[in-house]
């Protein structure tokens, strides 16, 4: 059983599940040059503002004071490196206590369940910092996102897999999912501490209690034993990248959910199968002993008369975006439906405008699967803005056209486009709640363009321009590929952008280039996109963030023999200004790990960056990284902060 989830591309042995879109929607296959690009209909507005960009490897001349700092170079070192001037410092690795009396973490992983369950969790990935006051940058709460867990490093001597787990062990595992909420504060000295007193510090993990919202609130197919009016789910697991909402909350998305279930049937109806849900679960929860109805639930076969007295709908109540008010310590986190159901990496907006309705886009995290957007019904109000304005909207996905254009198809039943499509494909929704519960098929109906995993999304703060990374896609073949994923064979990734018509997010169609490809400098960059040098090459982008200012960060999550033998070193953090195209690597990690989730703070002198999973693929005893703690001691995720010598501005 492999454990590990969200890699990269070739020589890749994760948990990420395997390609599940077997439908036979086009690969766009024309391959077009950037100049046909520009002469399309939509070209002049696009030139404006990638223009500047179509330019070679070697640094350009920045704005003094976005990005003065050195570019580093490649390393393959256990350490965390910054650029000269920088500190990086480990902060909340798994297993920091959360709250007075919870005891520390000890080295040799023998905390019990019950600790687990009040400490930080284990691999960090999407993050943010909110300010307790308005741009207060020296105290707030860091809200992240705990991936997944390695069973070989979460528990001592590694996981019992006998026929039937360890129930302590099932509970500890579910404990270290899900997201930390940790009030934090900046001591005199500069350093940050964790306020373990604070009445804000929280775990979320994969059994805490959630309501359900939106149209498939209620449906039949969110009914279970658990939760027979399917109003109320537990716990959110596989929580990738995160969103922010307008009105300061918190979204955790929901990935790679369908692997923690099995379901046995002969039969497997399709939101189980077009979402990856088999016979056999990634870490057998649903095994554990004693039994107890918070574990039998990732049993999804149907195993009663009625789907009211099983767990046959439980993969149903995953796969959403689920709210949750860190500013509430007592709130119950909502799962928000309108969005669709996949495997979800993150929630990005756009700017809101008063009286304009709401947008946001998401990408589905699998090899050939589709990018996302939600377009709210009721239009944005500051005043009045919650999480209501994502319980009622339209679903659309993204179709890319060789031209350089593209359109948004919407996955609303009541649509004659869909009934049309799906009548010809013999596909049947019932409701909207039906076409949500089942958001790939849909796109798949609809003739939504197959991309090369679409990881974090980012929208430039000045231009409103929209940044995608596709993170790979080793199965794309010669005759697959398309404009929008042009390398066969795809394992560097690449990074797309978009810019919506007259630069209206909830407008249909879009103008799209290709910023920067993924790879070895002296690749090829394809049409107009940046071109890479040893300075700042890199494979796999995936972790994507513009800060206030208009730099755009990007994370790796390189894997196998890229990490091993690729000349891009151990997985690393670049700085982007997209509108000269420099680009500038700034921090590189420890063995093993990869780079997810960062935030700065308002004031932009500390920021945050995750380090997960390093010493990926260690066993207990034989560890590959000892990052954070040293010595001999087993590997760690954690944060780490960051922060200029002189106390100036990150990225200066
Ligand atoms: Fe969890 Fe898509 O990386
Ligand atoms: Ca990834
Ligand atoms: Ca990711």
């Amino acid at each position: 059983m492999t454990t590990q989830t969200g890699s990269c591309g070739l020589f890749d042995n994760s948990g990420d599940e395997p390609p599940s879109n077997h439908s036979t929607n086009p690969h766009l296959r024309d391959l077009i040059s950037r100049r046909t690009l520009l002469q399309g209909t939509l070209g002049v507005a696009l030139m404006n503002f990638i223009g500047s960009s179509a330019h070679a490897a070697e640094p350009a001349p920045v704005k003094p004071g976005l990005m003065t700092f050195q570019s580093i170079d490649i390393s393959r070192a256990d350490s965390v490196r910054v650029p000269p001037g920088y500190s990086a410092t480990p902060f909340i690795p798994w297993g920091t206590p959360l709250h007075k009396g919870v005891p520390d973490f000890r080295a040799d992983a023998s905390n019990s369940a019950a600790d687990q369950e009040q400490q930080v969790g284990s691999h960090h990935d999407g993050m943010h910092f909110f300010p307790l006051n308005a741009n207060n940058s020296n105290e707030g709460l860091l809200v992240l996102n705990h991936e997944y867990v390695d069973p070989d490093l979460l528990h001592a001597k590694g996981p019992s897999y006998a026929a039937r787990r360890p129930a302590e062990e099932v509970r500890k595992e579910m404990a270290a999912h899900g997201v930390s909420v940790v009030h934090i504060r900046q001591e005199k000295n500069g350093a940050w501490q964790v306020v373990i007193d604070s009445r804000y510090n929280r775990r979320i993990t994969a059994s805490t209690p959630m309501d359900i919202h939106g149209p498939a609130r209620g449906a039949a197919k969110m009914r279970t034993l658990h939760s027979p009016d399917g109003t109320r789910a537990r716990g959110t697991f596989n929580n990738c990248a995160h969103g922010v909402t307008p009105w300061n909350t918190y979204l955790a998305a929901e990935e790679n959910w369908a692997g923690y279930f099995a379901n046995r049937d002969k039969e497997r109806p399709r939101e189980h199968a077009r979402y990856g849900v088999v016979s056999g679960s990634r870490y057998g929860w649903e095994s554990a002993q004693p039994e107890a109805d918070i574990y039998r639930r990732f049993d999804a076969s149907s195993s009663a008369a009625t789907a009211t007295a099983d767990y046959r709908h439980e993969p149903n109540q995953f796969g959403w975006v689920v709210e949750i008010n860190p500013f509430d310590p007592l709130s119950t986190p909502q799962k928000h439906t309108a969005l669709g159901r996949f495997a979800r990496e993150g929630v990005v907006f756009a700017p809101v405008r008063e009286g304009q309705p709401l947008v946001c886009y998401s990408g589905d995290d699998s090899k050939n699967e589709y990018l996302y957007k939600y377009v709210s019904a009721e239009p944005y109000a500051a005043k009045s803005a919650g999480g209501h304005l994502l319980d009622n909207g339209f679903l659309f996905v993204a179709r890319f056209h060789a031209d350089g254009s593209g359109e948004w198809l919407p996955l609303d039943v009541k649509d004659t486009e869909l009934q049309k499509k799906a009548k010809l494909a013999g596909v049947q929704f019932a409701d909207q709640a039906d076409v949500l519960i089942n958001t790939r098929l849909a796109a798949d109906v609809v003739g939504a363009t197959k991309m090369d995993r679409p990881e974090w999304g980012a929208v430039d703060p000045r231009s409103g321009q929209v940044y995608f990374t596709l993170s790979n896609n080793a199965d794309r073949t010669t005759t697959e590929v398309d404009a929008a994923n042009p390398r066969a064979a795809n394992i560097y990734g690449h990074i797309i952008r978009w810019v919506p018509l007259k630069g209206n997010h909830a407008e249909r169609k879009f103008s799209w280039d290709i910023f920067v490809m993924g790879g070895p400098a002296g690749d090829k960059p394809v049409g107009g996109a940046v071109a890479l040098a040893p300075s700042n090459h890199f494979a796999c982008p995936d972790g994507l963030w513009f800060d206030p200012r208009g730099l755009l960060w990007i994370q790796t999550d390189m894997s196998g023999g890229i990490l091993n033998r690729g000349p891009f070193g151990n997985n690393q953090m670049l700085a982007a200004d997209t509108e000269t195209g420099e680009i500038r690597r700034f921090l590189t990690g420890p063995v093993g790990c990869e780079i997810t989730g960062v935030v700065l703070t308002p004031d932009l002198r500390t920021m945050f960056v995750n380090i997960q999973h390093p010493g990926e693929g260690s066993s207990p005893g034989q560890f590959i990284s000892h990052w954070p703690d040293g010595g001999d001691r087993r590997p760690r995720s954690a944060t780490v902060v960051i922060r200029k010598d002189d106390g100036g501005v990150i990225g200066s």
